[in-house]
């Protein structure tokens, strides 16, 4: 028996960064919004736990069991005395260490799979505590939708969504690790008052109302300058999919993807077509939101 969950990506339309805090992490007021590009984890019982892979950036994923899938396995089988016996199948879509959530959206697909694999019945609340000690982005990919994430991300409340918002994503060549750049926001920012994250009202009825407009108008994220700093070529892909009429753009959470944000459909496919052809990014994708959280198929 084998079991399969699909779970999707994420982009920050708000990312509100404070100053760091003992512990190393930032607390934020981090808008998530979960779009539609998804990896799928499927579960198959097996002699010991192992982890394959398959799609365009399969080898940039670690098949050993610092994969954070492996992980979450494991963190379910030991809260109720089991092996971790399973073979993990990723199917992956969502780019590798791009600023999307791609490995928080496999952990908490690992986590839903397995359950349903071990019958182990998990309460909603006991897995949303497992994928916060996975990782801070990982409570979002098992709820998807939208959330307002305070703390270090991982405590989430819902928010309403009033409509569909277009996006294309500019996939870059290789990825950011998010350490590096939470350090580089801390370099930039050295002597400098971090204000305390606060959500923007206006955003959030932007979203509400689903306009797109409006949302456009109040996109931000703290880490933009993190990410341009390591990584400058990132400002021509903005400036690319701005001139070829997005809305707004922005990178996504620590980068280096980076998103823009459309007036409908074909809008999204005329600013796709001119990111490809600008040659300042790997590929381009499209993606609606919001979209569903982690699901079992
Ligand atoms: O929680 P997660 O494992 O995704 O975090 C990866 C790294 O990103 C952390 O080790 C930390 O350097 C940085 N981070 C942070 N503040 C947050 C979330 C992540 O500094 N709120």
């Amino acid at each position: 028996m084998s079991v399969t969950v699909r779970v999707p990506a994420k982009v920050n339309v708000q990312l509100a960064v404070g100053a760091a805090r003992p512990d190393g992490f930032h607390d934020l007021a981090n808008v998530f919004l979960a779009v539609g590009l998804y990896d799928e984890v499927t579960v198959t019982a097996a002699d010991e736990l192992r982890i394959t892979c398959e799609g365009p950036d399969a080898d940039q994923v670690p098949l050993d069991h610092t994969n954070l899938a492996a992980r979450a396995a494991q963190k379910l089988a030991a809260r109720h005395g089991l092996a971790p016996d399973v073979h993990l199948h990723i199917t992956k879509d969502i780019p590798v260490a791009g600023g999307m959530a791609g490995g928080s959206a496999d952990a908490a697909g690992a986590l839903l799979a397995c359950d349903a694999l071990w019958d182990t019945n998990t309460s909603r609340a006991e897995l949303l505590d497992i994928c916060a000690e996975l990782g801070s982005d990982v409570p979002f990919s098992l709820v998807g939708g939208a959330a307002l994430g305070t703390g270090r991300g991982e405590q989430l409340r819902p928010l309403e969504v009033g409509g569909t918002f277009h996006w294309v994503f500019a996939v870059a060549d290789g990825g950011l690790s998010t350490p590096a750049v939470y350090a580089e926001f801390d370099r930039l920012t050295e002597g400098v008052e971090v204000p305390e994250p606060l959500a923007s009202q206006p955003l959030l009825d932007a979203l509400a109302k689903g306009d797109s407009t409006a949302l456009a108008a109040a996109l931000s994220n703290d880490l933009q300058p993190a990410a341009l700093s390591l990584r400058p070529s990132l400002a021509g892909t903005l400036a690319a999919g701005t001139a070829a009429g997005a809305l707004a753009a922005l990178v996504s959470g620590s980068g280096p993807t980076t998103a823009f944000l459309t007036r409908d459909a074909p809008s999204a496919t005329k600013v796709a077509e001119a990111l490809l052809a600008s040659g300042t990014c790997r590929t381009a994708r499209l993606a609606a939101s919001p979209a569903p959280g982690a699901t079992v198929l």
